[in-house]
């Protein structure tokens, strides 16, 4: 019995381990993986505003939020809408930015907002990268 219960707990921790709401990021490839977002995007405690957002801090923020960054229309009427960037949403959002965002507009009842684009023109399509960099990502981030 005692033996049993042991071995059910051990199983219920490694998977809690390895347990990132996306199933399979490796934080370690995703950090080769953000060399991309490089071009535009810094992360980390002394991060500054580029041609994009920081994104330390990102995974739980809601959208268009970093102080000091002019986002676009899009991107900050999603946020007022309710966007917070889960990991979830971010997996969604990488490989068609501005659909993404779009859909979500329209979905809420604002299809009015849902015109133009974002100015993040960067796609990643390919789901492996998009979980390694998300759990990159949430290594900077409070909420885990
Ligand atoms: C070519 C430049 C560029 C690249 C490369 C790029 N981004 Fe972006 N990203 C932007 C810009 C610009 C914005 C602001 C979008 C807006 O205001 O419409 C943005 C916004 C974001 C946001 C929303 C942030 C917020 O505060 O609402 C996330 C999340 C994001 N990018 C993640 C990534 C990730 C992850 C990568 C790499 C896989 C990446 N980006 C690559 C330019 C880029």
């Amino acid at each position: 019995m005692l033996r049993a219960g042991v071995v059910a707990m051990a199983l219920t921790v490694t998977s809690a381990g390895a347990g990132f709401a996306l199933d399979g990021g490796d934080p370690a490839k995703g950090e080769q993986i953000f060399k991309q977002c490089m071009t535009c995007h810094r992360i980390g405690p002394d991060a500054k505003n580029a041609v994009g957002p920081v994104l330390t801090g990102v995974v739980g923020r809601a959208t268009g939020t970093y102080p000091g960054f002019a986002y676009s229309d899009l991107n900050k009427h999603a946020g007022e809408a309710g966007l917070v960037w889960t990991e979830d949403n971010i997996f969604e959002y990488l490989p068609d930015p501005s659909a993404f965002l779009k859909k979500y507009l329209t979905e809420k009842g604002k299809a009015d907002q849902a015109t133009g684009s974002t100015k993040m023109v960067f796609k990643l399509a390919n789901e492996q990268q998009r979980k390694d960099v998300i759990a990159y990502l949430k290594t900077f981030s409070e909420k885990k």
